[in-house]
């Protein structure tokens, strides 16, 4: 069984490695139509809809939990942090999520929503909840200096924080996957969702640059690795 289980999971490094190193053309979104040699043809047939894209960043968030449960768990119980683990998360959500992921939905996503009628509630709410993360963020990151966690009513102050930010995340992304990206879907023609991607796209290079995704995917995989949580294999009960 443990043969086993190292085989298993030498293959998924392996592929995880392979899907890291894809990265680039996976993350990319649909570039122009005209004038294209066919290797940049084949290319265009791996990039991302918007809505894919979106979600993919979702995965991210969700990985970024992870990450966060983890480090609380390890909070909790007196265990070893990876130093700066979360002046580290906390930067990339800042950077990845807040300054990229949510302006995206609020600038293309939830303005033709409201335009429609659709939604306009769950709309509201989803726009404070992104307030909200950052006071948040705001606020862990202050608690997350080294000299802050040693101390006990600190400690215990980030690990609500985390708590309630982690609860938010996995309600607001699980809103957003079932209910808001479809319905948007529904009321955007093909036009109007190509001419979306367009924008997104430009926006997400300006924003981040040609290697932002890649190197998104590199840091998270690296505090998964730091706290012994990454590959999916560990986490299948014996039963
Ligand atoms: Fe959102
Ligand atoms: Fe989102």
């Amino acid at each position: 069984m443990e043969v086993y289980q190292s085989v298993v999971r030498r293959e998924f490094l392996k592929a995880n490695a392979v899907l890291l190193a894809a990265a680039p053309a996976l993350l990319c979104r649909a570039g122009g139509a005209s004038g294209q040699s066919d290797e940049e043809h084949e290319d265009e047939e791996k990039e991302l809809t918007p809505l894919e894209d979106l979600m993919l960043e979702h995965g991210f968030v969700r990985h970024l939990m992870l990450v966060c449960r983890e480090g609380q768990r390890r909070l909790e119980a007196n265990e070893a942090l990876p130093p700066n683990l979360f002046v580290e998360v906390f930067s990339l959500m800042r950077s990845l999520i807040e300054n990229h992921h949510e302006p995206a939905e609020e600038d293309f996503v939830f303005p033709r929503l409201v335009q429609a009628g659709a939604l306009v509630g769950v709309v509201g709410v989803l726009k404070e909840q992104h307030r909200v993360s950052r006071r948040m963020t705001d606020k862990i990151l202050s608690l997350s200096g080294k000299e802050n966690l040693e101390k006990e009513d600190l400690r215990k102050e980030l690990c609500r924080q985390l708590s309630e930010l982690i609860r938010m995340y996995e309600h607001h992304a699980v809103c957003e996957d079932t209910m808001v990206f479809p319905e948007f879907r529904r009321i955007t023609s093909a036009k109007e969702y190509e001419e979306i991607g367009g924008k997104m796209e430009q926006r997400e290079h300006e924003q981040l640059g040609e290697q932002g995704m890649r190197d998104a995917a590199k840091r998270i995989a690296e505090f998964e690795q730091a706290l012994g949580i990454d590959g999916v294999v560990q986490f299948t009960p014996s039963v």
